[in-house]
């Protein structure tokens, strides 16, 4: 999944920042839906990799995801990458328990999307 997240942030619109970032999402019913972040000049319309990705396999009839990977890359190299906080939100609508591999400390490591985001805000009574 990394090195699909790594393609994918070859399709990084990034003039605004030069850091290009790939995300794979993986639907519980085996889809993979891969994501790249997409800036503008006009900054706040910029939107991040993770939901670019989310918002693509939701779009395509997905409700339900498994696993998400994250990279990050510069003109230096790779980079840390853990989703923002945004993202956090947007994915936990759909999959609280959703697996998300990032690179933090030059590490690669996998957390719990509840770990990452423990009280969300959220619906009482939502029929998804
Ligand atoms: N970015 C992502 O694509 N994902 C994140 O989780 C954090 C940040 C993007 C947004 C912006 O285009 C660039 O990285 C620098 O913040």
């Amino acid at each position: 999944m990394l090195e699909q997240a790594r393609w994918a942030a070859r399709n990084a619109y990034a003039p605004a920042s030069a850091f290009r970032v790939g995300a794979v999402i993986i639907s519980t019913s085996g889809r993979m839906f891969t994501g790249a972040n997409i800036e503008n000049d006009s900054y706040g319309l910029s939107i991040c990799a993770e939901r670019v990705a989310l918002f693509k396999a939701v779009s395509e009839g997905e409700r339900e995801f498994s696993e998400l990977a994250v990279v990050a890359e510069t003109d230096t190299g790779e980079e840390d990458a853990p989703p923002c906080g945004a993202c956090r939100q947007a994915l936990q609508e759909f999959s609280p328990g959703l697996r998300i591999t990032y690179r933090r400390d030059g590490e690669h490591v996998t957390r719990l999307l509840s770990e990452l985001l423990p009280d969300p805000f959220g619906q009482d009574g939502k029929d998804v």
